[in-house]
Parts: C-alpha cells; sequence; structure tokens
C-alpha cells in the first residue's frame, strides 16, 4: 500500500509468542516499500533470532542499549530520530506496563521514551493470553497508553498459543499492514460517511441455479478501505464476493439487486457519499422457482422470462438528497468499447455528478485497472496501476469534490 512507501519505520519486539507473526510484517513492510530497522528486548530473542529479523529487513537488529556500533553509544537517540514511526509487535503485556510508567531499563523501552513525542508516533500491536488482556492492570494501562497518545491496535479473536480462546492474540501481520498504511494516509474524510457497493449480484432460478457476472468485487473494497483509511466511518455492501472485510468497515453482504437496494436504502441517510461499484444485474428471472427445475424429458429448456432490476444508483442520485448534492453520487461504467462516449452519455442519464469508466472485460476479477473520471468539467484519466492505488487517487478526487 502506497502510503508506506519511503517510510522508516523501527519495528520494536518485545517477548511473546507472537513474534513469529513479526518476521512476516518486516517482510510485508519491505515489500510495502517501508525501510525497517528491528529493535527487539532479550526477551523476544527467547522467540524469535535476530538473524531472521536482519535478514528480511536488511538491516543489522539492535538488542541493547550498549550496542558500540553506535559512535556516540546512544542507539536509543539515533534510531528514534530518524523513524517515521516506532511500532512494537508484539507488546507483551509487561511491555505496556513498562511503556506506561516510563521505565527505561533496556533498549527499546528506552528508546520508546526517548523518542520526540510531537514526531515520532508510537504504534503498539498487543499480544497475550486472553485473562492478561482481560485483567484490571491491562485494562488500566491500554486507556492510559491511549490517553498518552500512544496508539493501541485492537487485538485479535480466537484460539491462543496456550490453548484458550478469547481475545488478546496479536493481529495477523496484513491486519497490522492494513493499520499502518491506514495510520499514515491523509485524513481527507474525516468525520464524513460513506456507503459503497461492491461485486456482482446474484439472481436465482431456483434453489440451486441463478445468474450473476464476473465481478470479483476488488475494486469496490479497494475503495471502501481507501475512504476508511481517509477517515471516512465507511458501510460496505457486498454481493456475493470471495473477499476479506477491510479493516475497520461494515460490511452488509447481500445476494440480489433488490436485497442490494434496501441494504443501500437503510444505510444512505447516514452516508455523505454514495459510492457504486457493483456491478448490478440489470434483469432477473421473473419468477425463481421454490424447487429445482427438473428436465422434464422433451429435451426443451425451460423458458425463462426475466424482469428489470431496480437501479440502486439512479434510484440513490434522483431522491431529494442527491438531487440537492447532500449526498454525492459516484457511479462506476463497466464498458467493453467507445469508453468517454459511453461514460459522458451515462453519467448523465443516472444524473450523477462523478462516473467513473472502465473496460470491463479487461478489468474482472484482475489487481490492475485504469479508470476514466467523467465529472461535468470534462474527463481525467487514472493510468493502469493496482485497484488499491486507484482507489486511493479516487478518494482523493471525490474529497476535493465535497
Ligand atoms: N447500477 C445500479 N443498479 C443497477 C444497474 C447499475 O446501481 N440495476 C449502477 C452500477 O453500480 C454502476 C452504474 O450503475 O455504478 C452503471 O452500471 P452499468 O452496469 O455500467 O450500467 P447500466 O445502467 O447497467 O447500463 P448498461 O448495462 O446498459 O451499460
Amino acid at each position: 500500500m502506497s502510503t508506506l512507501a519511503g517510510k522508516h519505520l523501527v519495528l520494536g519486539l518485545s517477548g511473546g509468542i507472537a513474534a513469529y507473526k513479526s518476521a512476516e510484517l518486516c517482510r510485508a513492510l519491505v515489500k510495502a516499500g517501508a525501510t525497517v530497522q528491528v529493535v527487539m528486548t532479550e526477551a523476544a530473542e527467547h522467540f524469535m533470532t535476530a538473524v531472521t529479523l536482519q535478514a528480511l529487513s536488511g538491516r543489522p537488529v539492535y538488542t541493547s542499549q550498549w550496542d558500540r556500533r553506535e559512535a556516540n553509544n546512544m542507539a536509543h537517540i539515533n534510531l528514534s530520530r530518524e523513524a517515521d514511526a516506532i511500532v512494537v509487535a508484539p507488546a507483551s503485556a509487561d511491555f505496556l506496563a513498562k511503556l506506561l510508567h516510563g521505565r527505561a531499563d533496556e533498549l527499546l523501552s528506552l528508546m520508546c521514551l526517548a523518542r520526540p513525542i510531537d514526531q515520532v508516533p508510537l504504534i503498539v500491536a498487543p499480544a497475550m493470553n486472553r485473562e492478561m488482556w482481560l485483567n484490571p492492570a491491562t485494562r488500566r494501562n491500554v486507556a492510559q497508553l491511549r490517553a498518552d497518545g500512544v496508539h493501541v491496535l485492537d487485538v485479535g479473536q480466537g484460539e491462543q498459543a496456550c490453548g484458550e480462546t478469547g481475545d488478546g492474540r496479536m493481529l495477523e501481520a496484513d491486519e497490522i499492514l492494513e493499520d499502518l498504511a491506514a495510520f499514515f494516509a491523509p485524513k481527507i474524510l474525516q468525520g464524513q460517511s460513506v456507503l459503497v457497493t461492491a461485486g456482482p449480484t446474484y439472481e436465482a432460478m431456483d434453489p440451486v441455479r441463478g445468474i450473476t457476472n464476473l465481478s470479483s468485487g476488488k475494486m469496490g473494497f479497494a475503495v471502501a478501505r481507501a475512504a476508511h483509511m481517509a477517515g471516512a466511518q465507511v458501510t460496505l455492501v457486498a454481493g456475493p464476493v470471495h473477499l476479506p472485510t477491510p479493516r475497520g468497515v461494515q460490511r452488509v453482504d447481500v445476494q440480489s439487486a433488490r436485497q442490494m437496494l434496501d441494504a443501500v436504502l437503510a444505510h444512505v441517510d447516514a452516508a455523505r457519499v454514495f459510492i457504486a461499484t457493483a456491478a448490478v444485474a440489470d434483469w432477473r428471472p421473473a419468477l425463481a422457482a421454490e424447487q429445482k427445475i427438473k428436465k422434464d424429458g422433451s429435451g426443451l429448456p425451460p423458458s425463462l422470462d426475466f424482469v428489470e432490476n431496480p437501479d440502486i444508483l439512479a434510484t440513490v442520485a434522483q431522491s431529494p438528497r442527491g438531487v440537492s448534492g447532500a449526498l454525492f453520487c459516484v457511479g462506476f461504467a463497466a464498458e467493453s468499447h467507445d469508453l468517454l462516449a459511453h461514460t459522458t452519455a451515462k453519467r448523465l442519464r443516472k444524473g450523477v455528478p462523478l462516473l467513473v469508466g472502465n473496460i470491463g472485460p479487461a478489468t474482472f476479477g484482475q489487481d490492475d485497472n485504469a479508470l476514466l473520471l467523467v465529472d461535468e468539467s470534462g474527463a481525467h484519466t487514472l493510468p493502469q496501476a493496482s485497484k488499491q492505488a486507484l482507489a486511493i487517487a479516487l478518494i482523493t478526487h471525490i474529497a476535493k469534490q465535497l
């Protein structure tokens, strides 16, 4: 994710079994374009070797405040001054307690205490047994650390290394990566509410068959993620897709176009922006048979009648809030040819201020795309890039229109 490109992060590991996930996190951060300086506590070295993290980060790892490689012998000052943020993952219960009290008896806590507090944010990913996480001491520590300006990430829920089940696992590496990417994104939609539709719809013919299309939902999910990264409250109404929910986004799963419309109408009043990326089926079978349609032996296929589905985008855009501009509506156009002409005509037909054209066959299921943004002032191309990068560019464009 591009917001991490060029960032320099100190990745601190304290002692916890979740340290194995930090190796993956380190690798993912480097892949995202960040430089990573790893600092480990002595306890962390019981779980993960410095050799592993040196190999993954491409930099020697610091484990002691007495490290003689630093000319001035002040690793805690030097390392923290050059960082865009310090990320402690895993942050053990003991390490959180140390941070809270400003203790500084080894390099990592010393460095956290010595960091310029207004310039170098401290982000921690707690990791501990569920009883430790629920203990009033930890609850107090987390609340006070947040009040002190430390960014305490959520914990995961589920089976723990100790065999118990509950809250307290460290988030997975990809979840921490997403939270860090969001942390660095400019908060251009702070306080705004955004509603997004994504994916195909599925229109049943009978209990086991239906018609749908090849939309993967990737673009809509990327748009929802980008809006959340920009600080918005995001509701994502998703047709049947196989994608994880972007972090921090409220997801409503639907199947058919009519269900999608109902879900949209239930959430649209709270929204400032509506972005319709879903590839909604234009027609549905007039009747969905209650039982499986069987061959009747005649060799003839069953005849199916179709009826048109409601146009979700047009319905919302033509509502009083859509017409007045209180709700900023954005549509997508999946075309196969003559992109500019079709997108321009469709924008007027749907009555939306912004329509985003793309070539359907070239984008469905892919990770990359190119977009054509058409509004009343003309057309603007976002050239081929990852859907996530395009989503960030689109959200930036939308934020300027509000
Ligand atoms: N859309 C919608 N509800 C529908 C059909 C489309 O909300 N029943 C929205 C899509 O989410 C997209 C925009 O309208 O934002 C354009 O969708 P598209 O399928 O490209 O256009 P159609 O209106 O279906 O026109 P056509 O298929 O004739 O190109």
